[in-house]
């Protein structure tokens, strides 16, 4: 403490001085750590106030007492601009956080980016709006899935090597028979489940049936299979197709199929043709191939969907009489469409969420 005074104050001006001396410093202290730093200086142990009162043990009782009350004195003073200094080192520094943080809510904005489409989705719903523009319903179903809708009611009896055709997501929770739920490797339960409420609809209070109206719908939803590349992936798209009356034919198949085609990629310039296949929900059953005839993909035979007249015991099924109820079904999948209309070769660009990709559609 040597630099602040030589000796022990002793008169007025000496502790004028002192205190003087001591508000500069406070008043100096940019933060708080000096700030206490400097309290400590005058009166923390061995500070300048702590020393002179110490040094009173040397004076007569009377010196004592008027010296030891103008040494408190001026050490009050101390403490009381200590005090202020604390409260307006506060205050600064709540300004500055303030004033960091401030908004100007008159800056003009930053430019807002609109959200677009997701390809797939979009997908979607041109094939909806497609096929409903054709009398197809639209519908919508579970994606976890009963073993019967996914496989037993569409004639893949358990253990039969077809279900193989599927590599299937089990859930760890089983249906009320004892069997695990899965997640639907395809949107063909949809058939099961929208021809089945049908059928219901259709049979009188005695249960008689009240005659045949045709089941018309499409069936587009997400279908999981432990399968991943360029052109699979675990979670896709399918939609699904049923048209079922008195006299559907594998004509009628043609036809619808062949105009969804056209409407969907805008051109009559395609051909389509019927590769015969195997589904075990249906009897014929065909893959569905097409070839633009213009165009960079021109000339090469795609494959676009599954198809076929659905089984008869598939129609029992349903809770139908195969004897009165025929038609067609077909499963296509979305990601696929999208690629061909588009031009994407590797379907895991629609996942990967990269804008550069994703804008390119809005
Ligand atoms: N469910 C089949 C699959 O995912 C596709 C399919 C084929 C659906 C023929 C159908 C059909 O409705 O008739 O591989």
């Amino acid at each position: 403490m040597s630099d602040l005074i030589e000796s022990p104050a002793t008169t007025d001006d000496a502790l004028d001085a002192l205190v003087a001396e001591a508000e500069a410093r406070l008043s100096a202290a940019p933060d708080v750590t000096t700030l206490e730093n400097e309290k400590a200086r005058f009166v923390g142990k061995g500070g300048v106030f702590t020393e002179m009162l110490k040094g009173l043990g040397r004076l007569d009782p009377e010196a004592r007492r008027t010296e030891g009350a103008r040494i408190n004195a001026a050490k009050s003073r101390f403490e009381a601009f200590l005090k202020l200094a604390r409260e307006l080192l506060a205050r600064q520094q709540l300004d500055v956080k303030l004033s960091a943080e401030a908004i100007d809510v008159t800056l003009p904005g930053r430019g807002l980016v609109g959200g677009g489409i997701h390809p797939v989705m979009r997908t979607w719903r041109r094939v909806e709006e497609i096929f409903r523009s054709i009398g197809f319903d639209v519908a919508d179903g579970p994606e976890i899935e009963t073993d019967w809708m996914s496989f037993t009611a569409l004639n893949n009896p358990e253990n039969h090597p077809a279900r193989s055709m599927q590599d299937t997501f089990y859930v760890d929770i089983d249906d009320p028979e004892g069997r695990p739920l899965n997640l639907r490797p395809h949107t063909s339960p949809m058939q099961v489940r929208y021809a089945r409420m049908h059928a219901e609809r259709m049979r009188d209070e005695t249960g008689a049936s009240r005659g045949i109206t045709d089941i018309k719908v499409i069936a587009p939803g997400r279908t999981y299979r432990i399968d991943s590349d360029a052109t699979h992936s675990p979670m896709f798209h399918q939609v699904e197709g049923l048209w079922l009356g008195e006299d559907i034919s594998f004509a009628d198949l043609k036809g619808v199929y062949t105009a969804f085609l056209e409407a969907f990629f805008e051109t009559a310039a395609l051909s389509v043709r019927f590769r015969p296949s195997y589904f075990p929900f249906t009897e014929p059953s065909a893959e569905i191939d097409m070839r633009f005839e213009t165009g960079p993909l021109a000339g090469r035979w795609l494959e676009i969907s599954g198809s076929g007249q659905v089984h008869p015991s598939v129609v029992t099924n349903f809770g139908l009489d195969p004897e009165k109820h025929i038609g067609f079904a077909f499963g296509s999948g979305i990601e696929r469409l999208a690629m061909l209309r588009y031009g994407v070769d590797d379907l895991r660009l629609f996942y990967e969420g990269d804008l550069r990709f994703l804008e390119q559609f809005q």
